[in-house]
């Protein structure tokens, strides 16, 4: 598995091949509409090679990574169908596009596997879900993808039943962690800071605090109470929060997208 190709070069896509490029074991192919979306993943070696088009793809690639709207993958399919044979894998990144709706899209022609990434896939720390069990797909490979995405950021094998809670906590995860965000940077301008440096100071804390977090192995309530001194001024925040239910909103956001997620996957 050198030859890796991917179809759609957008934020998922592109995040992947861009991500890969450090790695001179694997040859990178890339197809998108825009030719300079390719281009501009290793603008200095140009390790991502454009491909014509998506069938180009799937005929030079071992691994043939679709990265196109879910919408747009049976079509998508559709169209590298011709090229497909046992030696390659299509690997689907679509939200609530199962391994079945793929295996008919390949016709059986090759093996199949499912990747659920999310957006700081663009900057080499993603966290993907893989589904690698479709018999097809064989020991030796499924190890050389977990590997592969391993290199990106981390890497989890899960049940393809359990997708949809992988993406709505961690898919969309970073969507929620930004507005959070937001609202740490209107309290940082209010308070005098210049936008870019409460911009700059936040996402600095965010970052360490998800460190202690990943490096401690504490529970999440038990960092939180080393950083609440008694009669201090966290407490009053956190009190605050508390009132609000900030927490029980957070759960119910993340169940909202579960919501959406099984009804995009049952068509609607
Ligand atoms: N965004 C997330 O956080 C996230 C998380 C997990 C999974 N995903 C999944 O990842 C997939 C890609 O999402 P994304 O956010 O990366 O989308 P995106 O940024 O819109 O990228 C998709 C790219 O594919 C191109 N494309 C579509 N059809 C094509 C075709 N027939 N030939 C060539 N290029 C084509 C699009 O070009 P045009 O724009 O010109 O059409 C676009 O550049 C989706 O299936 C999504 O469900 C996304």
């Amino acid at each position: 598995m050198k030859v890796i190709g991917c179809i759609g070069c957008g934020n998922m896509g592109g995040g992947v091949l861009r991500g890969l490029v450090p790695h001179k074991e694997f040859t990178l192919l890339g197809h998108d509409h825009t030719r300079a979306k390719v281009e501009g993943l290793d603008p200095e070696n140009h390790r991502v090679v454009f491909a014509d088009s998506p069938l180009d793809v799937a005929r030079r690639a071992d691994v043939i990574i679709l990265a196109v709207k879910p919408y747009q993958m049976d079509a998508m399919l559709e169209e590298i169908r011709p090229a497909l044979d046992e030696s390659k894998v299509v690997l689907s990144l679509a939200a609530a596009f199962s391994q079945e709706k793929l295996r008919r899209g390949v016709d059986g022609r090759c093996a199949v596997a499912r990747c659920m990434p999310n957006l700081p896939v663009i900057v080499g720390k993603g966290v993907f879900a893989l589904c690698l069990d479709d018999p097809a797909l064989g020991e030796e490979r499924a190890r050389a993808l977990f590997d592969m995405f391993h290199l990106m950021g981390m890497a989890v094998i899960i049940p393809e039943a359990q997708f949809p809670a992988f993406s709505s906590l961690v898919g969309c995860g970073p969507a929620f962690a930004l507005l959070f965000m937001e609202g740490l940077l209107n309290a940082g301008i209010t308070m005098g800071f210049k936008a870019p440096v409460a911009r700059e100071l936040i996402a600095a804390m965010m970052e360490g605090t998800a460190r202690l977090a990943l490096e401690s192995g504490e529970s999440f309530a038990d960092l939180r109470v080393k950083v609440c001194s008694p009669s201090g001024t966290t407490i009053r925040g956190v009190n605050h929060m508390e009132r609000c239910a900030v927490p029980g909103h957070v759960t119910d956001a993340v169940l909202e997208a579960l919501r959406r997620d099984l009804e995009m996957a049952s068509g609607k």
